[in-house]
Protein backbone atom coordinates (compact mmCIF):
# COMPACT_ATOMS: atom_id res chain seq x y z
CA UNK A 1 0.00 0.00 0.00
CA UNK A 2 1.15 3.51 -0.72
CA UNK A 3 1.72 5.80 2.09
CA UNK A 4 -0.75 6.36 4.96
CA UNK A 5 -3.04 9.70 4.77
CA UNK A 6 -3.27 11.40 8.22
CA UNK A 7 -6.51 11.96 10.43
CA UNK A 8 -10.26 12.57 9.12
CA UNK A 9 -11.65 12.59 5.95
CA UNK A 10 -14.74 15.51 6.28
CA UNK A 11 -14.80 16.37 2.87
CA UNK A 12 -13.18 15.80 -0.19
CA UNK A 13 -11.18 18.06 0.01
CA UNK A 14 -9.47 15.99 2.39
CA UNK A 15 -7.48 14.35 -0.84
CA UNK A 16 -5.30 16.21 -3.73
CA UNK A 17 -5.42 14.61 -7.55
CA UNK A 18 -2.39 12.84 -6.50
CA UNK A 19 -3.97 11.29 -3.05
CA UNK A 20 -7.17 10.35 -5.58
CA UNK A 21 -4.80 8.67 -7.73
CA UNK A 22 -2.98 7.04 -5.33
CA UNK A 23 -5.98 5.50 -3.35
CA UNK A 24 -7.50 4.31 -6.62
CA UNK A 25 -4.14 2.15 -7.38
CA UNK A 26 -4.71 0.95 -4.28
CA UNK A 27 -8.22 -0.08 -4.75
CA UNK A 28 -7.49 -1.79 -8.06
CA UNK A 29 -4.60 -3.63 -6.27
CA UNK A 30 -6.95 -4.58 -3.72
CA UNK A 31 -9.68 -5.65 -5.81
CA UNK A 32 -6.82 -8.09 -7.60
CA UNK A 33 -5.45 -9.47 -4.82
CA UNK A 34 -6.81 -13.52 -3.84
CA UNK A 35 -9.30 -12.96 -0.44
CA UNK A 36 -7.46 -14.58 1.80
CA UNK A 37 -4.14 -12.02 1.30
CA UNK A 38 -6.23 -9.16 2.01
CA UNK A 39 -7.94 -11.19 4.99
CA UNK A 40 -4.78 -9.83 7.40
CA UNK A 41 -4.27 -6.46 6.50
CA UNK A 42 -5.98 -5.23 9.51
CA UNK A 43 -6.79 -7.61 11.98
CA UNK A 44 -6.77 -6.39 15.68
CA UNK A 45 -8.53 -3.17 14.61
CA UNK A 46 -11.66 -2.04 15.19
CA UNK A 47 -13.89 0.34 13.12
CA UNK A 48 -16.96 1.90 14.57
CA UNK A 49 -19.91 2.67 12.78
CA UNK A 50 -21.96 5.47 14.12
CA UNK A 51 -25.26 6.03 11.82
CA UNK A 52 -27.70 8.57 13.04
CA UNK A 53 -29.45 8.47 9.93
CA UNK A 54 -30.76 4.97 7.55
CA UNK A 55 -28.03 3.96 5.25
CA UNK A 56 -27.78 0.40 3.53
CA UNK A 57 -24.69 1.17 1.10
CA UNK A 58 -22.33 3.00 2.70
CA UNK A 59 -23.05 1.14 6.65
CA UNK A 60 -23.12 -1.88 4.76
CA UNK A 61 -20.18 -1.39 2.51
CA UNK A 62 -17.62 0.09 5.49
CA UNK A 63 -18.30 -2.73 7.69
CA UNK A 64 -17.82 -5.69 4.84
CA UNK A 65 -14.92 -3.77 3.69
CA UNK A 66 -13.38 -3.80 7.08
CA UNK A 67 -14.31 -7.57 7.70
CA UNK A 68 -13.24 -8.52 4.73
CA UNK A 69 -9.57 -6.77 5.65
CA UNK A 70 -9.99 -8.87 8.81
CA UNK A 71 -10.87 -6.14 11.56
CA UNK A 72 -13.50 -5.96 13.35
CA UNK A 73 -16.28 -3.56 13.57
CA UNK A 74 -19.04 -2.60 15.78
CA UNK A 75 -21.37 0.20 16.50
CA UNK A 76 -24.68 1.24 15.81
CA UNK A 77 -27.43 1.63 12.90
CA UNK A 78 -29.90 3.38 14.99
CA UNK A 79 -29.31 6.19 17.00
CA UNK A 80 -32.79 5.38 19.19
CA UNK A 81 -30.63 2.24 21.13
CA UNK A 82 -28.32 4.33 21.93
CA UNK A 83 -27.72 7.08 25.29
CA UNK A 84 -28.11 9.66 22.72
CA UNK A 85 -31.41 9.03 22.84
CA UNK A 86 -31.50 10.14 26.29
CA UNK A 87 -30.53 13.13 25.49
CA UNK A 88 -26.41 12.97 25.26
CA UNK A 89 -24.79 15.18 23.06
CA UNK A 90 -22.82 14.21 19.82
CA UNK A 91 -19.49 15.34 21.61
CA UNK A 92 -19.92 12.45 24.09
CA UNK A 93 -21.04 10.14 22.07
CA UNK A 94 -18.09 10.83 20.16
CA UNK A 95 -15.69 10.77 22.71
CA UNK A 96 -16.83 7.31 23.78
CA UNK A 97 -17.00 5.81 20.79
CA UNK A 98 -13.28 7.16 19.63
CA UNK A 99 -12.28 6.04 23.18
CA UNK A 100 -12.96 2.09 22.06
CA UNK A 101 -12.64 1.91 18.07
CA UNK A 102 -9.40 3.00 15.97
CA UNK A 103 -11.88 4.85 13.61
CA UNK A 104 -15.24 6.14 13.36
CA UNK A 105 -17.90 6.30 10.21
CA UNK A 106 -20.07 9.23 11.24
CA UNK A 107 -23.55 9.35 9.40
CA UNK A 108 -25.47 11.94 10.77
CA UNK A 109 -28.87 14.49 10.15
CA UNK A 110 -26.71 17.65 10.56
CA UNK A 111 -24.44 19.38 8.44
CA UNK A 112 -21.58 19.40 10.24
CA UNK A 113 -21.74 16.92 11.98
CA UNK A 114 -18.24 15.29 11.57
CA UNK A 115 -16.52 18.55 11.88
CA UNK A 116 -18.02 18.88 15.12
CA UNK A 117 -17.09 15.10 16.06
CA UNK A 118 -13.53 15.21 14.55
CA UNK A 119 -12.82 18.00 17.09
CA UNK A 120 -12.71 16.00 19.87
CA UNK A 121 -12.08 12.45 18.76
CA UNK A 122 -8.49 10.95 19.45
CA UNK A 123 -9.19 8.87 15.77
CA UNK A 124 -9.81 9.60 12.45
CA UNK A 125 -13.52 10.24 11.63
CA UNK A 126 -15.13 9.16 8.30
CA UNK A 127 -17.75 11.70 7.61
CA UNK A 128 -20.49 9.02 5.84
CA UNK A 129 -22.81 11.58 5.17
CA UNK A 130 -23.78 14.94 7.31
CA UNK A 131 -27.46 16.78 6.55
CA UNK A 132 -26.99 18.15 3.38
CA UNK A 133 -23.46 18.58 3.64
CA UNK A 134 -20.93 16.51 2.13
CA UNK A 135 -20.08 12.65 1.40
CA UNK A 136 -17.13 12.33 0.45
CA UNK A 137 -16.49 8.71 0.20
CA UNK A 138 -19.31 8.60 -2.01
CA UNK A 139 -17.59 10.79 -4.52
CA UNK A 140 -14.35 8.12 -4.38
CA UNK A 141 -16.89 5.66 -5.24
CA UNK A 142 -17.94 8.19 -8.17
CA UNK A 143 -15.21 9.02 -9.03
CA UNK A 144 -13.37 5.48 -9.02
CA UNK A 145 -16.51 4.51 -11.36
CA UNK A 146 -16.02 6.91 -13.60
CA UNK A 147 -12.60 5.94 -14.23
CA UNK A 148 -13.60 2.45 -14.97
CA UNK A 149 -15.97 3.18 -16.83
CA UNK A 150 -14.94 6.11 -19.25
CA UNK A 151 -11.19 5.36 -18.61
CA UNK A 152 -10.06 9.03 -17.54
CA UNK A 153 -11.15 11.53 -15.40
CA UNK A 154 -9.98 14.36 -17.26
CA UNK A 155 -11.60 15.90 -20.67
CA UNK A 156 -15.38 14.75 -19.42
CA UNK A 157 -18.88 15.96 -19.64
CA UNK A 158 -20.84 14.96 -16.90
CA UNK A 159 -24.42 15.89 -16.52
CA UNK A 160 -25.88 16.24 -12.53
CA UNK A 161 -29.58 15.64 -12.12
CA UNK A 162 -31.81 15.71 -9.76
CA UNK A 163 -31.90 17.19 -5.85
CA UNK A 164 -28.73 19.84 -6.30
CA UNK A 165 -30.17 21.52 -3.62
CA UNK A 166 -29.96 18.79 -0.60
CA UNK A 167 -28.36 16.31 -2.37
CA UNK A 168 -24.31 15.86 -0.47
CA UNK A 169 -23.14 13.29 -3.05
CA UNK A 170 -23.64 15.77 -5.76
CA UNK A 171 -22.16 18.93 -3.69
CA UNK A 172 -19.30 16.73 -2.84
CA UNK A 173 -18.93 15.56 -6.37
CA UNK A 174 -18.81 18.84 -7.49
CA UNK A 175 -15.65 19.55 -5.37
CA UNK A 176 -14.31 16.58 -6.39
CA UNK A 177 -14.67 16.75 -10.21
CA UNK A 178 -13.18 20.51 -9.23
CA UNK A 179 -9.68 18.29 -8.95
CA UNK A 180 -9.36 17.42 -12.54
CA UNK A 181 -8.57 19.08 -15.26
CA UNK A 182 -11.15 20.32 -18.48
CA UNK A 183 -14.02 19.74 -17.19
CA UNK A 184 -17.67 20.65 -18.12
CA UNK A 185 -21.02 20.17 -15.98
CA UNK A 186 -24.53 20.30 -16.90
CA UNK A 187 -27.38 20.38 -14.56
CA UNK A 188 -30.71 19.78 -14.76
CA UNK A 189 -33.06 19.79 -11.63
CA UNK A 190 -36.73 19.28 -11.51
CA UNK A 191 -37.81 22.01 -9.63
CA UNK A 192 -37.16 25.41 -8.40
CA UNK A 193 -36.26 24.66 -4.92
CA UNK A 194 -33.90 21.91 -6.02
CA UNK A 195 -31.50 24.12 -8.24
CA UNK A 196 -28.11 24.23 -7.60
CA UNK A 197 -27.38 26.47 -5.12
CA UNK A 198 -25.83 29.79 -6.30
CA UNK A 199 -22.96 29.79 -4.21
CA UNK A 200 -22.61 26.39 -5.15
CA UNK A 201 -22.15 27.48 -9.10
CA UNK A 202 -20.43 30.34 -8.38
CA UNK A 203 -17.92 27.80 -6.29
CA UNK A 204 -17.60 25.06 -9.18
CA UNK A 205 -17.03 28.40 -11.74
CA UNK A 206 -14.12 29.40 -9.73
CA UNK A 207 -12.46 26.30 -9.92
CA UNK A 208 -12.41 25.83 -13.22
CA UNK A 209 -15.52 23.91 -14.14
CA UNK A 210 -17.53 25.02 -17.32
CA UNK A 211 -20.96 24.87 -15.68
CA UNK A 212 -24.18 25.38 -17.51
CA UNK A 213 -28.02 24.59 -16.94
CA UNK A 214 -29.99 22.97 -18.86
CA UNK A 215 -33.85 22.65 -19.31
CA UNK A 216 -34.87 19.41 -19.39
CA UNK A 217 -33.82 15.91 -18.44
CA UNK A 218 -33.47 14.61 -21.88
CA UNK A 219 -31.60 17.40 -23.18
CA UNK A 220 -28.80 16.42 -20.36
CA UNK A 221 -28.74 12.50 -21.08
CA UNK A 222 -28.88 13.26 -24.94
CA UNK A 223 -25.62 15.30 -24.76
CA UNK A 224 -23.29 13.91 -21.65
CA UNK A 225 -20.46 11.41 -21.26
CA UNK A 226 -21.40 10.82 -17.67
CA UNK A 227 -25.25 11.19 -16.48
CA UNK A 228 -25.65 10.87 -12.24
CA UNK A 229 -28.65 11.11 -11.47
CA UNK A 230 -29.77 11.76 -8.09
CA UNK A 231 -33.10 10.88 -6.00
CA UNK A 232 -35.02 13.80 -4.42
CA UNK A 233 -34.47 14.31 -0.75
CA UNK A 234 -38.06 14.34 0.26
CA UNK A 235 -37.03 14.22 3.63
CA UNK A 236 -35.29 17.36 4.12
CA UNK A 237 -37.58 19.65 2.44
CA UNK A 238 -41.82 20.20 1.73
CA UNK A 239 -42.07 18.63 -1.69
CA UNK A 240 -46.31 19.00 -2.02
CA UNK A 241 -46.10 22.25 -3.96
CA UNK A 242 -43.32 20.65 -6.17
CA UNK A 243 -45.24 17.15 -6.98
CA UNK A 244 -46.18 16.99 -10.13
CA UNK A 245 -42.58 17.90 -11.64
CA UNK A 246 -41.17 15.76 -9.33
CA UNK A 247 -43.34 12.81 -10.90
CA UNK A 248 -42.23 13.62 -14.61
CA UNK A 249 -38.59 13.40 -13.41
CA UNK A 250 -37.56 9.96 -14.58
CA UNK A 251 -35.31 8.92 -16.90
CA UNK A 252 -36.32 6.22 -19.67
CA UNK A 253 -34.22 3.98 -21.77
CA UNK A 254 -34.85 6.23 -24.82
CA UNK A 255 -33.31 9.07 -23.31
CA UNK A 256 -30.26 7.08 -23.65
CA UNK A 257 -30.59 4.04 -26.25
CA UNK A 258 -30.45 6.24 -29.39
CA UNK A 259 -30.08 9.75 -27.93
CA UNK A 260 -26.82 8.86 -26.62
CA UNK A 261 -25.82 5.20 -26.38
CA UNK A 262 -22.05 5.51 -25.10
CA UNK A 263 -23.34 7.48 -22.15
CA UNK A 264 -22.25 5.91 -19.07
CA UNK A 265 -25.45 6.40 -16.20
CA UNK A 266 -24.39 6.58 -12.45
CA UNK A 267 -26.31 7.06 -9.40
CA UNK A 268 -25.16 7.10 -5.60
CA UNK A 269 -28.56 5.32 -5.07
CA UNK A 270 -30.80 4.41 -3.29
CA UNK A 271 -32.80 5.37 -6.47
CA UNK A 272 -36.64 5.84 -5.85
CA UNK A 273 -38.45 5.93 -9.26
CA UNK A 274 -36.06 8.77 -11.01
CA UNK A 275 -34.56 6.10 -13.24
CA UNK A 276 -37.13 3.73 -14.56
CA UNK A 277 -36.32 -0.33 -14.22
CA UNK A 278 -35.96 -0.72 -18.09
CA UNK A 279 -33.01 1.12 -18.00
CA UNK A 280 -31.38 -1.42 -15.92
CA UNK A 281 -30.93 -3.95 -18.46
CA UNK A 282 -28.98 -1.30 -21.18
CA UNK A 283 -24.69 -1.67 -20.85
CA UNK A 284 -25.19 2.01 -20.00
CA UNK A 285 -26.60 0.98 -16.08
CA UNK A 286 -23.57 1.66 -14.30
CA UNK A 287 -25.36 2.34 -10.93
CA UNK A 288 -24.85 -1.06 -9.58
CA UNK A 289 -21.30 -1.79 -10.59
CA UNK A 290 -20.56 1.62 -8.99
CA UNK A 291 -22.03 0.60 -5.77
CA UNK A 292 -19.73 -2.61 -5.83
CA UNK A 293 -16.96 -0.53 -6.24
CA UNK A 294 -17.51 0.72 -2.63
CA UNK A 295 -15.46 -2.23 -1.35
CA UNK A 296 -12.01 -1.46 -2.77
CA UNK A 297 -12.43 1.77 -2.50
CA UNK A 298 -13.49 1.83 1.29
CA UNK A 299 -11.34 -0.95 1.50
CA UNK A 300 -8.29 1.25 0.06
CA UNK A 301 -8.93 4.11 2.43
CA UNK A 302 -9.45 2.24 5.66
CA UNK A 303 -5.72 1.08 4.86
CA UNK A 304 -4.76 4.37 4.74
CA UNK A 305 -6.28 5.55 7.57
CA UNK A 306 -5.15 2.39 9.87
CA UNK A 307 -2.02 1.56 9.09
CA UNK A 308 -0.66 -1.28 10.48
N1 LIG B 1 -25.07 6.19 -1.46
C1 LIG B 1 -25.47 6.13 -0.17
O1 LIG B 1 -25.03 6.91 0.68
O2 LIG B 1 -26.36 5.13 0.09
P1 LIG B 1 -26.92 4.77 1.54
O3 LIG B 1 -27.74 5.95 2.01
O4 LIG B 1 -27.72 3.53 1.35
O5 LIG B 1 -25.73 4.59 2.44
Amino acid sequence: MTKPIANHVLGIDAFSRVDIEDLFADATRLENLPAEQKRGMLVGRLVVSMFFEPSTRTRISFESAALRLGASVTGFSDAHGTSSAKGESLEDTVRMCASYGDALVLRHPLMGAAKRAAAVSAVPIINAGDGAGEHPTQTLVDLYTILREKGRLDGLHIGIAGDLCYGRTVHSLLLGLAKFRNIKVSWFSPAPALRLPESQQRHATLQGIDLQHVESLAELAGSVDVLYMTRIQHERFDASESKVALDSYVLRAAHVKNANPNACIIHPLPRVKEIATEVDLLPNAAYFRQAQNAIPVRQALLCKLLPT
